[in-house]
């Protein structure tokens, strides 16, 4: 069935919070008895698009009432890598030419919602069509979304209706935080780097990885950014006598690790609803007594049925034999950061091919293992000829997951 009556405007903060926060709560009842995860957008609809470089909000009305919506953000990001033309390579060379990162133009669609009382009436569709043409307008090269895997209508809508393939099926990782704090191995050395050592490391390291941010300097200074941590083995490098980065790559530790830590918890909160009683009170009782008596360490289940925040791990790699275990160590370092501001849990999203997803702590029932990314070309004179259509493309080992956008 189809409605003549639908108008899809840009979203108007000062009159439609109420109305889309309204689609949002009857979006989120899942099927009766089953768990459910309720996201509080804390009264901010754009909250999730707003650190991006643009980003737009429509919403779809019917007569005064809002029916749907549509988050979108756009920002340039690597696709791929080249070999710099102007760098001589000849076997006398010690070290290979460095690649150089190919950048393109990347919209991403978030936040698509249809109330259930308007579903199958090709909403969600022209409110998707509604936003690439904004996409277009902007020049953008690629759209991508991200959807659980078994979504159906998410799914078929994108990939039957709109163009989409499937692209990528990266791994979100989950951690309680618990009510002791983990303990950082002796043998490791965790630096705080300012953000612009930071930025210079990243670009140094990540620039050649696939949806590495350009603008990876306004990520590092946003005030969500809680700190970029190095982690390296015990005497080799210390925070006293810490140079910056480039001093650092001149005599690199054969093992070395990083990460980011970002605040989501002051963007949104989540709450697992529809749990029972007796689930809640196990959880409550693990707590309990992991808070009473820490030295036990149980691993308490988080309080996850009231509001909960998180902080969100990002730009996570590492180099050498004993990266894994750097990760982990930096993984209790941000579990104890997370437990301070009290965060309910910790969260990463990597490549499902991320060889340093090993070092991850995380618990299997909080996570998803394959999130899926569908992706599309929008436009085909944009980038550099060498790559040819990111679409194609093989997964590399790693992408980066940019915070601004989980
Ligand atoms: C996914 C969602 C936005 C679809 O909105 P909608 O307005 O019902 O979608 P449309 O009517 O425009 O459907 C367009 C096409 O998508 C597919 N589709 C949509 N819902 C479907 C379903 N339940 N089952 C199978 N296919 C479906 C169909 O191909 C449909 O075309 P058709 O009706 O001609 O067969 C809506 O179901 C929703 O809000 N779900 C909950 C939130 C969510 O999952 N968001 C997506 C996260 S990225």
């Amino acid at each position: 069935m189809m409605m003549r009556n639908i108008v899809v405007r840009e979203f108007d903060p000062n009159k439609d919070c109420l109305g889309v926060e309204d689609v949002e709560r009857r979006c989120e009842v899942g099927p009766s008895g089953k768990l459910c995860l309720f996201t509080d957008l804390l009264g901010d609809p754009i909250c999730r698009v707003r650190h991006s470089p643009a980003f737009l909000m429509l919403v779809a009305e019917v007569g005064d009432e809002i029916v749907g919506m549509i988050r979108g953000c756009i920002k340039t990001v690597t696709c791929g890598k080249r070999i710099s033309r102007n760098t001589k390579y000849t076997t006398n060379d010690i070290e290979p030419p460095k690649p150089l990162p190919v950048y393109t133009k990347l919209a991403y669609i978030l936040g698509l919602r249809v109330s259930p009382s308007h579903r199958r009436m090709g909403i969600g569709l022209k409110l998707v069509k509604r936003m690439e043409e904004w996409f277009r307008e902007s020049g953008v090269e690629y759209s991508y979304i991200a959807t659980e895997n078994d979504n159906y209508a998410s799914v078929k809508l994108f990939t039957d209706k709109c163009g989409y393939s499937k692209f990528r099926t990266p791994s979100i990782l989950v951690n309680p935080v618990f009510a002791h704090r983990l303990i950082v191995p002796k043998q490791v050395t965790i630096i705080q780097l300012n953000p612009s050592d930071a930025e210079a490391f990243y670009r140094r390291k990540f620039s050649t990885t696939e949806f590495f941010p350009r603008d990876i300097d306004s990520v590092l200074n946003n005030k969500l950014n809680l700190g970029t941590f190095l982690a390296v083995p015990r005497g080799t490098y210390s925070p006293d006598s810490w140079a910056g980065s480039d001093s650092f790559f001149s005599c690199p530790p054969e093992s070395w690790a990083i990460l980011s830590v970002w605040n989501s918890k002051d963007v949104f909160k989540l709450e697992v609803r529809g749990a029972s009683r007796v689930k809640r009170t196990l959880a409550k009782t693990t707590r309990v007594v992991d808070r009473v008596l820490p030295w036990l360490r149980i691993p308490s289940v988080p309080e996850v049925f009231s509001p909960f925040g998180l902080h969100f791990l990002y730009g996570l790699g590492g180099e050498g034999p004993r990266a894994a275990k750097l990760v982990k160590a930096l993984c209790g370092h941000a579990h104890n950061l997370a437990k301070e501001r009290g965060c309910g849990v910790v969260a990463t999203e990597v490549s499902s091919r991320e060889p340093l997803k090993l070092g991850i702590p995380h618990w299997k029932m909080l996570s998803c293992d394959e999130d899926l990314w569908c992706i599309k070309r929008l436009g085909e004179d944009y980038s550099d000829g060498s790559l040819g259509d990111w679409t194609k493309s093989p997964p590399g080992l790693s992408i980066f997951v940019d915070p601004r956008e989980f």
